[in-house]
């Protein structure tokens, strides 16, 4: 008989009890986005390196990409990865200003950032897009976080879910069944992004219960069962514990508090979501 620890909230206890928790290991991922020095960086490391971290987590950082290849050495030794924030989907070429995953995968990194908000509205990258270097990505033998999210006005009109759905269609439309083992996917409300404002745990436990709804209809039940949902916006040390409560909450994509000292407070939330 399995025995739960007694802060185990009851959602998750269900979940183990009834086997429908597709043994998804916890993910914390940092996107540092255009942040940081070499001096700033290694800083940084060197505080993370002070507070121990749980092994039911698994860490990934999204890292500048002059600073890949130092960054993946140094956070390969604390049993890290690193994500780059970007690529495109050629191998190489004339296309001044890009990276490829070959590139990514030669600077020690095994993970890529793809579909952020900021690369949709800055850079304008479309669904489409977002899903051809998804799959180029995968192909080429990087892991992907793949994000997805609604803006303000689409949540306060009810369509949350239609967006969410459409995101999904154009990258289920480029994938083969067997890619969703190389991706996770980060639910993130732009309306979050970087205010300080943060989806309550209802409310994003309710869209990323829909995205694994959508995975079950329109993927598998193993892929819906297998495939960790991460939060994203305005996660903080104050605000994880009750969002990795949550049973469809299987880790988080942080960016300004992942610049910080005390991420690890973040990491370790891993302990209290019965992943
Ligand atoms: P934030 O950013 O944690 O600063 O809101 C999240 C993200 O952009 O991934």
């Amino acid at each position: 008989m399995q025995v739960n620890p007694p802060h185990m909230p009851q959602a998750k206890r269900q979940r183990i009890q009834t086997g429908s928790g597709g043994g998804r290991k916890f993910f914390v991922g940092g996107n540092w986005k255009m942040h940081g020095t070499s001096a700033s960086i290694r800083e940084l490391i060197q505080a993370w390196r002070e507070t121990p971290v749980t092994a039911n987590v698994e860490v990934v950082i999204g890292c500048p990409a002059p600073y890949l290849s130092a960054v993946s050495a140094e956070l390969a030794a604390m049993k890290f990865g690193t994500a780059a924030q970007n690529c495109y989907k050629a191998d190489k070429g004339a296309f001044t200003g890009e990276i490829s995953p070959g590139m990514i995968k030669d600077s020690g990194a095994d993970w890529v950032i793809l579909g952020h908000s900021e690369r949709r509205d800055v850079f304008g990258e479309t669904d489409a897009q977002i899903a051809d270097k998804t799959k180029f990505a995968i192909d080429h033998g990087l892991k992907v976080i793949w994000c997805c999210g609604e803006h303000k006005e689409e949540r306060e009109s009810g369509a949350t879910d239609a967006v969410i759905a459409a995101q999904l269609e154009a990258l289920a439309a480029k994938l083969a069944a067997d890619d969703w083992g190389n991706l996770v996917i980060a639910y993130e409300p732009v309306w979050a992004i970087g205010t300080g404002l943060t989806a309550t745990p209802e409310m994003a436990q309710h869209t990323q219960a829909q995205i694994r709804g959508w995975l079950r209809a329109n993927a598998s039940d193993a892929v819906a069962a297998q495939t960790r949902i991460l939060y994203g916006g305005s996660v903080k040390p104050a605000n994880c514990d009750a969002l990795a409560a949550q049973p469809d909450i299987d880790g988080f994509l942080v960016g300004g508090a992942s610049l910080k000292p005390d991420f690890t407070s973040v990491m370790n939330a891993a302990d209290k979501s019965g992943c």
